[in-house]
């Protein structure tokens, strides 16, 4: 199956969203059209879908905070699975964290659907032990 893999752009937003609420992927407090498209145009580089004849059915965003790189929001659309869509989603934007400077990378497998650890059970990364902490602010104060 042909694909290609380019930057994410503001119009896409919804069409985002609507693949991670297919794809069950979050909802959080930042899904919202204004933070996607302050991505497009902030982080451009390290969002990242996936097309296939002009339809979006891929998306990875990546995560540089001049310590480690992040991966978030790794999701293919249900119909295009196991041709390794994700695993092309992955290596580019490994290339491109790396290319910033990170030298690990931390991927948040939800636990929510057993697919994500198994995809990167399937990479060279390994389980954490560390235990992620996470506080949520549902209001910008
Ligand atoms: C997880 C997900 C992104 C994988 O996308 P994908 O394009 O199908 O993955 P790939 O084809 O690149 O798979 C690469 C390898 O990962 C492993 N893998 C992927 N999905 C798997 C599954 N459902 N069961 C077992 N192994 C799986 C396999 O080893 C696979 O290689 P193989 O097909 O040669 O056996 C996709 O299933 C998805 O969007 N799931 C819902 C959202 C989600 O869980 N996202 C991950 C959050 S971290």
């Amino acid at each position: 199956m042909q694909f290609n893999i380019r930057e994410a752009r503001a119009e896409e937003a919804e069409a985002l969203l609507q693949l991670w609420k297919l794809t069950g992927s979050g909802p959080s407090v930042t899904d919202t059209p204004e933070h996607l498209r302050m991505l497009t145009e902030q982080a451009a580089d390290l969002f990242l879908v996936a097309e296939h004849e002009g339809r979006l059915i891929g998306s990875i965003l990546g995560g540089w905070d001049n310590w480690r790189g992040h991966i978030y929001r790794l999701a293919v659309h249900p119909h295009f699975r196991r041709r390794g869509l994700a695993r092309a989603l992955a290596e580019e934007i490994e290339k491109r964290l790396r290319a910033r400077g990170a030298k690990r990378i931390y991927a948040l497998a939800s636990t929510k659907q057993e697919m994500g650890v198994k995809f990167w059970d399937s990479l060279p990364y390994e389980k954490s032990k560390d235990v992620p902490y996470v506080r949520a602010f549902a209001d910008p104060d």
